[in-house]
C-alpha cells in the first residue's frame, strides 16, 4: 500500500509506522489518521508481527489536530460529520503497539499517544493538551485518557492551563514509561518492540486486553476478566511450551498458538 504522509517498515516481528508531514509537524490531518489506522490495521492482521511502534520525527511526534483542517468546522459539520470519531480506531489494535515520542505530542498528538499501550519518549519530548488555547478542549480521549495515566490534580493542570510538560515530569506522573536520548529513541523503542514480540501473540493479546480492562470495569469485575482469559491461556501450545522450557532449563520456543 502507497502511503503520502506516513511511511511503514517492518523489521523482524515489529512493524513501524512513521508520521511523515514535516512541513506542518506531523499535524493530524482526517486523511493522515486513516493512513494510520489503514498501516497499524494491516500489521494487526500480519501473523509475522507482534508489536508495532508508531514514531513521528526529531522534532514531533504530533503538533495536534491540523487547525487549518478544522478552523472553519460548523457545529453541523463536527456533529454531524461525527469529527474525529475514527480516530478511536487507533485504539482498537490487538496487538501491542508503543508511541515513541520525540519533540512535541501537543493536543492530538499527546492523544493518540495514549490510545498506544506504553509511551517511550524522547528526552526531547514535550507533552500537553493545548486546546484551551484555541478555545476549544480536547476530543480525542484527552480529558479521560490523561486523567487516568496521571491523576485529576495533573490532567486538570495541564488542561486548564495548556502548558506543556517535559518527558522527566511526564514520567514521574506516570504517563511515560521510560526516557532515552533522543538520538537513541527509535533503536530504544524497536529494541523494546522486539522484546515483546518475542513472547507467545495469544498470551500477550490477552494480557494487554486485561490491562486495557481495568479502565472500563470495577475491580472485582476486572479481576474475573483476568482470570477467565488466564484459564484460557491453559488451551494454547505456548503455554505448555513456556513452562516445560522453563523446568527443562532452555528458553521457550513459541508459536504464537
Ligand atoms: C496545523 C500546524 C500545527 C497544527 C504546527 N503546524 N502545528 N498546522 N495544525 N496543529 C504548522 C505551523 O502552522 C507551521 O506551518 C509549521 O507547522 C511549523 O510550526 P511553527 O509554529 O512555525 O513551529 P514552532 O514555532 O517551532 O512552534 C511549534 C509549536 C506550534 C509550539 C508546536 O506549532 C504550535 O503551537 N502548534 C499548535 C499546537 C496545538 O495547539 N495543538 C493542538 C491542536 S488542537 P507554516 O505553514 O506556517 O510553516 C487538537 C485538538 C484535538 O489537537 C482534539 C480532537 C482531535
Amino acid at each position: 500500500m502507497d502511503y503520502e504522509m506516513i511511511l511503514t517498515e517492518r523489521d523482524g516481528a515489529v512493524g513501524i509506522v512513521t508520521l511523515n508531514r514535516p512541513k506542518a509537524l506531523n499535524a493530524l490531518s482526517t486523511p493522515l489518521v486513516d493512513e494510520v489506522v489503514d498501516a497499524l490495521r494491516a500489521f494487526d492482521a500480519d501473523p509475522g508481527i507482534g508489536c508495532m511502534v508508531l514514531t513521528g520525527s526529531e522534532r514531533a511526534f504530533a503538533a495536534g489536530a491540523d487547525i487549518k483542517e478544522m478552523k472553519d468546522l460548523s457545529f453541523a459539520d463536527a456533529f454531524g460529520g461525527d469529527f474525529i470519531s475514527s480516530w478511536d480506531r487507533i485504539a482498537t489494535m490487538r496487538k501491542p503497539v508503543i508511541a515513541a515520542v520525540a519533540g512535541f505530542a501537543l493536543g492530538g498528538g499527546c492523544e493518540v499517544a495514549m490510545m498506544c499501550d506504553l509511551i517511550i519518549a524522547a528526552d526531547t519530548a514535550k507533552f500537553g493538551q493545548p486546546e484551551i488555547n484555541l478555545g476549544v478542549m480536547p476530543g480525542a480521549g484527552g480529558t479521560q485518557r490523561l486523567t487516568r495515566a496521571v491523576g485529576k490534580a495533573k490532567a486538570m493542570d495541564l488542561i486548564l492551563t495548556g502548558r506543556m510538560m517535559e518527558a522527566e515530569e511526564a514520567e514521574r506522573c506516570g504517563l511515560v514509561a521510560r526516557i532515552v536520548p533522543a538520538d537513541r529513541l527509535l533503536e530504544e523503542a524497536k529494541t523494546l518492540a522486539a522484546t515483546i514480540a518475542r513472547h507467545s501473540l495469544p498470551s500477550l493479546m490477552a494480557a494487554k486486553e486485561s490491562v486495557n480492562r481495568a479502565y472500563e470495569t470495577t475491580l472485582s469485575e476486572g479481576v474475573h476478566f483476568e482470570r477467565r482469559l488466564f484459564h484460557a491461556l491453559f488451551a494454547t501450545h505456548d503455554q505448555k511450551e513456556g513452562m516445560a522450557a522453563f523446568a527443562e532449563k532452555r528458553s521457550p520456543e513459541f508459536q504464537n498458538r
